[in-house]
C-alpha cells in the first residue's frame, strides 16, 4: 500500500502546469461509445482513473490506446453492453456508460456503483432521466438493466443539478428520436467541455454551461479530435500548495477563468493572486486570515477543493466555518487533520476551523478519498517534522505526477512502497 512521506518546512516557489481535465476526460472516454472510428483525445492526464475507464471500453470490446497524453480510442462492434460490478465499484464515473450504450444500442447493463466515502452517491436522477426518455430501467443483483426501443427526447427538469447527471443525459439525448430540455443542468466547465467534443461528432447540443441544455437528435455521429480542457481542481490544488507555504508559485497551462471562486476567496484571505490568459499566480504572503467557504455547484465553491482550501485555513489567523452542501460526507479529512494538530469542530455539514500558523504537527494519517488526501499533503507540506499519507492511491486517481511537481517547486516529498 503506497504512502507519501512529507517533510514540512520548506517554502514551495516557481512554475509549474496543470494537466488535462480528470472531470472531462472520463465522460469523453464514455461519450466514444457513440461512434464508430477512432477517437483522438489530447492533453489526457496519466491517471488510474483513466486508465480504469479505458479498461472498462476494451471490456467491452474497444481497442485503446495511450501514449504521450494522447488517448486513442478505436470502437469496434461491441461484445458485451455490460459494466461489470468490479470495475464500477473502482470508478463511479463508469456509470456514464448508460446515457451512450442507450442511446447506440438500446440496452445497457450497468452495476449500481455503490457508496463511496464521501457520500453514497445515488444514481436517481440519472434513472429517472432515462425513463423520461422512454426507457425501461429496472434494478436487480445491483446492475442497473436499461432497455428501450429508440430513445425519445423529452423534457427533464433536475430536481438539483448533477455532473454525471447532466452528462449522462447530454450524451443520450445526441443520437435520441426529437428534441431534448434539460432543465437545473449543471454547468460545470467540464459539461461544456463535453458539449464541444459531441458537437464535434455531429451532434446539436445548446447551451451546454447554462441551466438549459437543449439537445436536438441526429441519426449518427463520427469519431473526432479533441484537446481536454486543463484540470481547474489539480490546478487549484497546486496554487494552494504554493500559498500554504507562504511561497510564489505560477500554475501554467491552465484556464483561470474556472478558477475564479478559489482566486476570489484567496484574494479575500489576503492573498495576491494575478494572472494572464493560460496561467494565475500565487505571491508570497506572511500572513492571511480566515475566511468562510460554502461549497455549491459550478460557478459556486466546487467542493472539489473544500479539503484542500481547509489545509490553508488551518494555517490562517482566525476562524473559518467550512459549509458542504453537495455531498453529505464529505468532512473524512477533517478528524485527519485534528491528528496533525489542526484545531477543527466538525458538525453534520458545517466545520469550524480555529487557524493557527505553524501548529501542525507531522503525524501518520489516512487519506480516505482523492481530494482529502491532496489535502493531508498540502498539511503536511506545512506540519512540523514528516507526515506520512497512507492510502496515497486515492491521490493517484487525481493528480498526475503530484510527488514530482511539487518537488520540482521545493518540497521535500518521497513515495514509499
Ligand atoms: C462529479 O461527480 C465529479 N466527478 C465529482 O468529482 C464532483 O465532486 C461532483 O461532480 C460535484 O461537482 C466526476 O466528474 C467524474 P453529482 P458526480 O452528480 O457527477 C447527488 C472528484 O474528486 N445526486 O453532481 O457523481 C449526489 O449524491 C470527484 O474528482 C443524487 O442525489 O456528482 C451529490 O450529493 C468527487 N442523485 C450531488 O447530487 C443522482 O442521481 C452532486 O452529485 C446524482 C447525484
Amino acid at each position: 500500500m503506497d504512502k507519501m512521506v512529507v517533510k514540512g518546512g520548506n517554502q514551495l516557489n516557481g512554475v509549474t502546469t496543470a494537466s488535462g481535465a480528470k472531470n472531462s476526460t472520463l465522460p469523453l472516454i464514455f461519450a466514444s461509445l457513440l461512434a464508430d472510428g477512432e477517437h483522438v483525445f489530447h492533453n489526457v492526464p496519466n491517471l488510474a482513473d483513466v486508465t480504469s475507464a479505458s479498461a472498462l471500453l476494451q471490456s467491452l470490446g474497444c481497442e485503446v490506446t495511450y501514449k504521450d497524453h494522447t488517448l486513442r480510442i478505436f470502437m469496434k462492434p461491441l461484445k458485451t453492453f455490460e459494466a461489470s460490478y468490479d470495475i464500477v465499484r473502482k470508478m463511479r464515473a463508469s456509470i456514464l456508460v448508460l446515457g451512450p450504450l442507450m442511446a447506440r444500442f438500446h440496452q445497457a447493463k450497468v452495476s449500481l456503483p455503490g457508496g463511496c466515502a464521501i457520500g453514497t452517491r445515488p444514481i436517481d436522477l440519472h434513472l429517472e432521466g432515462m425513463k423520461a426518455m422512454g426507457a425501461q430501467m429496472d434494478v436487480e443483483n445491483g446492475y442497473v438493466l436499461g432497455s428501450v426501443k429508440k430513445l425519445q427526447g423529452a423534457k427533464i427538469l433536475f430536481e438539483s443539478p448533477t455532473v454525471g447527471g447532466t452528462e449522462n443525459i447530454m450524451m443520450a439525448a445526441t443520437l435520441a428520436e426529437g428534441e431534448t430540455i434539460i432543465e437545473n443542468a449543471a454547468k460545470e466547465p467540464e459539461i461544456v467541455d463535453l458539449a464541444n467534443y459531441l458537437n464535434k461528432m455531429g451532434a446539436k447540443v445548446e447551451g451546454a454551461g447554462s441551466s438549459i441544455i437543449k439537445i436536438k437528435g441526429v441519426e449518427r455521429l463520427r469519431a473526432a479530435e479533441h484537446d481536454v480542457i486543463p484540470d481547474r481542481i489539480e490546478a487549484g490544488t497546486l496554487l494552494i500548495a504554493g500559498a500554504i507555504t507562504g511561497g510564489e508559485v505560477t500554475v501554467q497551462k491552465c484556464e483561470p477563468a474556472d478558477l475564479d471562486a478559489l482566486t476570489a476567496k484567496m484574494k479575500e484571505s489576503g492573498f495576491k493572486i494575478s494572472q494572464d490568459k493560460s496561467s494565475v499566480t500565487v505571491h508570497k504572503c506572511k500572513e492571511w486570515k480566515g475566511v468562510d467557504i460554502t461549497t455549491s455547484p459550478h460557478p459556486g465553491f466546487p467542493t472539489d477543493l473544500q479539503a484542500q482550501v481547509m489545509a490553508l485555513m488551518t494555517q490562517a489567523q482566525g476562524t473559518s466555518v467550512f459549509t458542504e452542501t453537495v455531498f453529505e460526507n464529505r468532512f473524512m479529512h477533517v478528524q485527519e487533520l485534528v491528528r496533525l494538530n489542526a484545531d477543527i469542530t466538525p458538525k453534520t455539514r458545517v466545520a469550524v476551523v480555529r487557524g493557527g500558523p505553524g501548529k501542525l504537527q507531522g503525524a501518520p494519517v489516512m487519506a480516505t478519498d482523492l481530494r482529502a488526501s491532496a489535502c493531508l499533503v498540502l498539511a503536511g507540506l506545512v506540519a512540523q517534522d514528516e507526515t506520512t499519507v497512507n492510502r496515497i492511491y486515492h491521490l493517484d486517481r487525481g493528480y498526475e505526477d503530484m510527488e514530482g511537481k511539487l518537488t520540482k517547486l521545493g518540497a521535500k516529498v518521497r513515495r514509499i512502497e
